[in-house]
């Protein structure tokens, strides 16, 4: 392959090539989309630099001639514990959009969380990657009997889990999608949850409004419905995490939507410890919001997340080469995550802890 300057390509070896070789590759509109946070994206860009401001402790003398990344989570084993985040409209990136997705995760390992707004059908990503493990991301929707036949048919297609996104009542507020007037509903086919149908054209679309009085109360009606774990995406507070134990569900996503909904709140990482504290060990907790190395894993992780879910980064991959971009990042992340786990002497992920991480004075 050529590059740009005529001479040999530059091999991508880390997750900011991706980001900027899929800056090159997409239209503005879509580039904004992906990369915007909410108002000032000031949480957005606090996700990467609160990594920042984490040192590590490195052991030595600790025979690291194995190292074994895998973990599990809700038992299910993982080959690292890098999964994938819930993001939308993966065909805006790629033509082939989820179901690359899904075959990357599978071939990785590791666990892709689908979202409500994928723009391919649940039974064609299902179809392309059968043996991947899966969870279903719901956007709770006002129309409760669309809720569970949405449930239904994802716990019959063999997802593992439900995770249910907290901190999206309302959209945030975007400037750039405002400024570039984007408009998702009429620039894709989206398809039609009720159905497993594929696309429908917008104007035919059926899409019922996401609801806003989704509360507490609620998770029972869930839990009622289905036998699959629930998994609360969202939280940031010690309150929350409390009261996501009180109405026993089985995880949570510490995370701020990678900046894209309510700005100035904490970096999820500088949220993590507090929601870890208060869940004492009870359900698993994971962590989504600026992860691009591997030894973010490891911080996530000494900070006592089970695993960590990318985001942005596997937009970028899908963007830059579909299947095998996503399954290149993921990659990367996982051979950097063996190099921060060798090179601080964890030879198993049971091995991290929170010793081997410390905060840098400003
Ligand atoms: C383009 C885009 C679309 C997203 N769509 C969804 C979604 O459909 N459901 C959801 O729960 N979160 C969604 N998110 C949030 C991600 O699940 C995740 O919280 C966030 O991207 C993690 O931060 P990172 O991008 O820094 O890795 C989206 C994020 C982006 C960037």
């Amino acid at each position: 392959m050529e590059g740009e300057s005529g001479g040999p390509e530059m091999p991508l070896v880390c997750l900011t090539d991706f980001q900027a070789l899929a800056r090159e590759l997409l239209s503005k509109s879509t580039r904004d989309f992906i990369e915007g946070g909410a108002d000032e994206s000031f949480t957005r860009d606090d996700n990467i630099a609160a990594f920042k401001k984490i040192r590590l402790r490195p052991r030595y003398l600790r025979d690291v001639s194995k190292v074994d990344p895998r973990t599990t989570i809700q038992g299910e084993e993982i080959s690292a514990p890098v999964c994938i985040a819930p993001t939308g409209f993966h065909c805006l990136v790629w033509p082939d959009g989820e179901m690359s997705t899904a075959r990357a995760a599978q071939a990785a390992g590791i666990c892709y969380i689908t979202s409500t707004f994928a723009s391919c059908s649940l039974e064609d990503i299902v179809a392309s990657a059968p043996k991947g493990l899966r969870w279903f991301q719901l956007y709770v929707q006002t129309d409760w009997q669309l809720n569970k036949q949405l449930i239904q048919r994802v716990e019959s297609l063999g997802f593992k889990a439900l995770v249910l996104t907290l901190d999206a009542p309302i959209p945030g507020n975007r400037r750039d999608d405002s400024r570039n007037q984007l408009d998702l509903k009429r620039n894709l086919m989206l398809k039609d949850l009720r159905s497993p149908e594929k696309g429908n054209p917008a104007s035919d679309l059926r899409t019922s409004p996401l609801s806003a009085s989704f509360c507490w109360n609620d998770l029972a009606w869930f839990r009622s419905i289905t036998q699959l774990p629930i998994i609360l995406k969202g939280i940031l507070t010690k309150e929350d995490a409390e009261l996501a134990v009180k109405h026993s569900v089985h995880g949570i996503i510490v995370s701020n939507h990678g900046g894209r909904q309510l700005d100035d709140v904490p970096a999820s990482i500088d949220a993590l410890t507090e929601v870890v504290a208060a869940v004492d060990g009870k359900i698993e907790v994971y962590l989504d919001g600026g992860v691009r190395n591997g030894n973010d894993v490891l911080k996530a992780l000494a900070l006592g997340a089970k695993c960590v879910f990318l985001g942005r980064p596997i937009l970028w991959g899908l963007a830059c080469k579909g299947e095998h971009g996503v399954e290149e990042v993921l990659n990367i992340l996982k051979n950097e995550f063996y190099t921060a786990m060798a090179l601080t002497g964890c030879r198993s992920v049971a091995e991290i802890n929170q010793n081997l991480v410390q905060f840098s004075r400003l």
